[in-house]
């Protein structure tokens, strides 16, 4: 295989380290496919792991390709792949530890690469991937967002914060969120609304959301908690030690770490009907309440903690508390 351009790093720190260098493209292996880059986009991982800040992820190998979100045209495909061909106009996005997508050519799993709508530029297509997928997983699985509910988003003109915002409305909801004064007006324009700044009085906005998507991982727990109604749901995007520990907790708040594709519903579940504590899981609502009174808690689950939302006495299969390596 001939040689490409990428930029790339021979070791982690800021970026004074990234170098435009000649590379020898991988051949695909087997469910692999080789793409020609048209369009690439950057998310703030990338600072993340070129510093180093996920090196226990990202491992000690070098040099090492910078990017993840791409789109391009397919120019080789691996053993085993059946769904793409060559010349395919496609987007996706590498592997955690791979990365590359800052270069003339990359290889990704055939599972997290799909076909380009041909409605969207190149620069349109690369820039979904990675906050279209955290933003559907954070309201859609996480949040179990449904029509008519409401949801607040602080930082909501962000990469992550536009895709929530235009996934919520599409899907039947009401957006509010923060951003900062001089661009009221782009938020306006997405349909936000009620918009306030980023230091905002959660108080005047008291119990008016189902869900609190927190992109910048600011928010105070307690302004979170204040914009909530009862049994609704604070998801964080900023993963640290002290907030998955908070995560763990029963209570609303969750903090997400976004999965590949293939481990993503796309589809909205149908739920069951509410339980009797306004659960989605009724009948694990009751044998929930059987084993508390076996364990001589009388007390209904709601009424152990003011603040715990709906399902947490039950295992969710789509609680996100735990750090996936094979996430982002
Ligand atoms: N957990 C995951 O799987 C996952 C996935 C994707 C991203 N993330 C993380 O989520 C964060 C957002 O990602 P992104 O791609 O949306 O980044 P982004 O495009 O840079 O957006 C960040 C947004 O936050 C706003 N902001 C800045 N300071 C703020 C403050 N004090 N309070 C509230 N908002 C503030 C920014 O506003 P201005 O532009 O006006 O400054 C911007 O709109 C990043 O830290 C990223 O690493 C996590």
């Amino acid at each position: 295989m001939t040689t490409a351009k990428r930029i790339q790093y021979h070791r982690y720190g800021g970026p004074e380290v990234l170098r435009l260098e000649d590379f020898r493209p991988a051949r695909p292996g087997p469910g692999e496919v080789l793409i020609r880059v048209k369009a690439a986009a950057a998310n703030p991982m990338d600072r993340k792991i070129r510093n180093g800040e996920m090196k226990m992820l990202t491992g000690w190998k070098f040099p090492r390709g910078l990017g993840h979100d791409f789109a391009g045209v397919v120019v080789a495909v691996g053993d085993g792949v059946t769904r793409l061909g060559v010349g395919d106009e496609v987007l996706g996005g590498t592997g955690l530890k791979a990365a590359g997508a800052f270069a003339e050519m990359v290889v990704a799993e055939e599972k997290a690469v799909v076909t380009k709508p041909p409605n969207l530029s190149w620069e349109e297509a690369a820039a979904i991937p990675v906050v279209g997928l955290t933003a559907f997983q954070a309201l859609v699985n996480t949040g179990e967002l449904q029509a008519g509910q409401a949801v607040f988003i602080h930082g909501c003109l962000g990469g992550v914060g536009r895709s929530a915002a235009q996934i919520a409305l599409a899907r039947g909801a009401s957006v509010g969120g923060s951003c900062r004064d001089t661009a009221a007006h782009d938020a306006r324009g997405l349909g936000i609304n009620p918009i306030v700044d980023f230091d905002f009085d959660a108080t005047k906005l008291a119990k008016r959301f189902d869900i609190v998507l927190d992109t910048a991982g600011t928010l105070p727990i307690g302004a979170a908690q204040a914009l909530l109604k009862p049994g609704g749901r604070i998801i964080d995007i900023n993963p640290t030690p002290a907030k998955f520990a908070r995560s763990a907790l029963p209570g609303p708040y969750r903090v997400l770490v976004g999965k590949p594709p293939w481990q993503t519903s796309m589809r909205s579940r149908r739920l069951p009907r509410r339980g009797c504590c306004g659960c989605r899981l009724r009948a694990a609502c009751r044998s929930a309440r059987r084993s508390r009174r076996s364990r001589s808690l009388n007390a209904h689950p709601r009424a152990e903690s003011s603040s715990s939302r709906p399902s947490d006495h039950h295992p969710s299969p789509m609680r996100t508390s735990r750090a996936d390596p094979a996430g982002k």
